[in-house]
């Protein structure tokens, strides 16, 4: 049964993994988050990669990250060894989009099914209603059953699917919409 239990120092447990915490990942998670990544580039579909990421490339994602203020939620054991993280991006540049963000997630394969995804989509939804945003949007692999099942779990609605848009290990790729909107912000402004 994957339910979490929290003790009164924030950390939790799933599934027999005991003292995680969730933590706002730093640059010094940038080989891990390199690893989690590239395990899904190179045997998924999750990601619409082929090359395998670099330490620069992960350097820039968090400069980017910063600059544009959106947090990268991880989830750590005791020893620090990071099981999983997600986050949130623009969606479109065009400004009039300021209000929506784009989400990701990705759990270490070795600690998949445990109810990590769940804690990450949790906090990237808890994060993006106090950063005042409306809409989430996820765009998801069709064929990834197990994303699909998480993002609804939370409310997602399937909003549409975009059919041969990405080809990868051979294949034509569909990728499936979903949205989530979100009670914020009170007072919506343009500009
Ligand atoms: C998708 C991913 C983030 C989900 O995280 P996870 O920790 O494995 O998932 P959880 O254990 O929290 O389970 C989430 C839901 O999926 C279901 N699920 C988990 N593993 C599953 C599996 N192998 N098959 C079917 N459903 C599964 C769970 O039962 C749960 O559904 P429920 O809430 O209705 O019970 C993770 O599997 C992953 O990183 N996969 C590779 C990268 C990826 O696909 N990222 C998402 C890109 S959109």
């Amino acid at each position: 049964m994957k339910k979490k239990s929290i003790d009164h120092s924030n950390h939790f447990s799933v599934d027999g993994l005991h003292l995680l915490k969730i933590i706002t990942c730093t640059p010094e998670y940038s080989s891990q988050i390199l690893d989690i990544f590239n395990d899904a580039i190179l045997n998924t579909t999750a990601l619409y990669e082929y090359q395998p990421w670099t330490l620069d490339t992960i350097k820039t994602w968090f400069e980017l990250k910063k600059e544009q203020n959106f947090p990268i939620i991880g989830i750590v054991d005791v020893e620090n060894h990071l099981l999983g993280f997600g986050t949130y991006g623009v969606f479109r540049m065009r400004p009039a989009y300021k209000y929506t963000v784009e989400n990701s997630l990705y759990v270490h394969k070795d600690f998949r099914g445990k109810g990590l995804g769940k804690i990450l989509l949790g906090e990237i939804i808890k994060n993006a209603k106090a950063q005042h945003f409306h809409c989430i949007v996820s765009v998801i692999d069709a064929s990834n059953g197990t994303s699909v099942r998480l993002h609804k779990s939370y409310g997602f609605g399937f909003i549409g699917r975009i059919k041969q848009v990405g080809f990868k290990f051979n294949r034509w790729l569909d990728v499936d919409l979903y949205q989530l909107i979100l009670s914020t912000p009170e007072h919506p402004v343009d500009g």
